[in-house]
């Protein structure tokens, strides 16, 4: 059936470490109730490329891939329904990332505050500039833009310090679209302000750069171990005590309802012994987390169920959008089939860049049927490039296609058809020049 175009919210994960409690409440449970929202399309997806940048143990990147790969799959995540993939599988990421390269303007990476705060550094220790710093570093921010953009991802869930790295890729979409066309959605980065940041063992924010963290899934007697380990001032049992501030009233309260919170505060301004306490907070925690604990257990003693699920779901995704939108981007930047060349016309000197070699007569028709439904199609004179199939709505029809006109198409979509003896390849070009002219204009 045709449906609204949902709404694309997409994430990457740094394959750098062990998942924590903080990624969980911070990350993996809101992003897993996100996905089962109607209206949403996910893509979830493990960042190893990115996590190249600060990690060289090959074994730990592999381990760490792993573990959250299984994390995710252990709370919950649905394959079936969520784009859920890793970035080395999509060799058009990297692909991508070289166009993007090519219009980045390198002052603005200069100023990305990763980058920045490295060159800080060497300054005050009296370094060079760049000593040390990798340009993978430098680059991080358009690699990132490749994820976000590869996808026309409209909304992307992250924590305040990658906002920048947002901002940053809707300057390069916007650059790419004033060259090329309007091949780009602008992302919105989504900050979701009511998701706790937990506090770690120290009451610092939990971090693996702080050393600071629970794992999610340390066996059940480890778990406490740890909680039992957090950070509490040395009031006695029997004397008040201040939720306020509390690293392990945070905690608690990031699995607690409003009513368990409320009785903790309770038995904080009675007194309760740091002991009963953290054993309250033991106890609420293992609640949720045994069951995802047991899973997770299953999952990760079978790698190989794991690395199957992820390639399937890659294969998938490059078919149905990462393969048919690089093919796209290709032939908006110029890396075409010589054979389409015209030859006749010489290069114009100024705006070269926009002269699509493959002028386009190709137009949408939207029109509605005796059924009542309505559908639109993409004519060249007298072929039809593409059919649709019948929408309730003409926004609806129309939505479609606007994406299309952003170069989205696929060969195997079942709502958008290519026409009896065409090749999708001329679809593509159609489209790529649509865009270009477009923006000429
Ligand atoms: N840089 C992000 C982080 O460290 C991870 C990431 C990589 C990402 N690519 C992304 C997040 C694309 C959102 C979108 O948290």
């Amino acid at each position: 059936m045709p449906d609204t175009i949902p709404t694309r919210v997409l994430t990457g994960i740094t394959t750098s470490g062990t998942p924590h409690l903080g990624n969980y409440v911070g990350a993996i449970r809101p992003a897993i109730a996100a996905s089962r929202q109607p209206g949403a399309e996910s893509f979830y997806f493990l960042a190893d490329y990115h996590a190249l940048v600060k990690v060289q143990e090959p074994a730990r990147v592999q381990r760490s891939t792993l573990e959250i790969a299984a994390a995710w799959l252990a709370c919950g995540l649905q394959p079936e329904s969520v784009w859920f993939y890793r970035q080395s599988d999509i060799p058009e990421i990297p692909e991508l990332t070289w166009l993007l390269t090519c219009i980045a303007g390198k002052g603005l990476l200069n100023r990305a505050h990763a980058y920045k705060a490295a060159v800080d550094r060497n300054r005050g220790d009296g370094e060079d500039d760049d000593a040390g710093i990798n340009a993978g570093l430098f680059m991080y921010p358009v690699l990132m833009a490749a994820d976000i953009l590869l996808f026309n991802a409209n909304k992307v869930p992250v924590g305040r310090d990658q906002v920048q790295h947002i901002e940053m890729a809707r300057d390069f979409a916007q650059r790419f679209n004033h060259l090329y066309g309007h091949h780009f959605v602008l992302p919105d980065a989504v900050i979701e302000e009511q998701v706790a940041t937990l506090p770690g063992l120290d009451g610092r924010k939990m971090s693996k750069s702080y050393d600071n963290t629970i794992a999610l899934f340390a066996p059940r007697g480890e778990l406490k171990k740890q909680i039992l380990s957090i950070v509490t001032d040395s009031r006695l049992p029997g004397e008040p005590k201040d939720t306020e501030g509390s690293a392990l009233f945070q905690i608690y309260q990031a699995f607690a309802s409003a009513d368990e919170a409320a009785e903790m505060r309770v038995a904080y301004a009675d007194g309760i012994g740091w002991g009963d306490a953290k054993q309250r907070v033991f106890d609420r925690i293992d609640v949720e987390i045994a069951p995802l604990r047991e899973q997770y257990e299953a999952l990760i003693a079978h790698p190989q169920r794991i690395e199957a699920q992820l390639r399937d779901g890659a294969q998938r995704l490059r078919e149905r959008h990462a393969t048919p939108r690089l093919r796209a981007l290709r032939e908006a930047v110029g890396l075409r089939d010589l054979s389409t060349t015209n030859v006749g016309a010489a290069p114009a000197a100024a705006k070269s860049t926009a002269t699509a070699p493959a002028t386009s007569s190709a137009i949408f028709k939207q029109y509605r049927e005796a059924d009542g439904k309505f559908y639109f199609k993409l004519v060249d004179g007298e072929r039809v490039l593409l059919q649709s199939v019948g929408f309730d709505s003409p926004k609806d029809a129309g939505a479609r296609v606007a994406r299309l006109k952003l170069g989205e198409f696929n060969v195997d979509d079942t709502v958008v058809s290519v026409g009896p003896g065409v090749a999708p390849d001329e679809v593509v070009a159609a489209l790529a020049a649509m865009i270009a002219e477009s923006n000429e204009k």
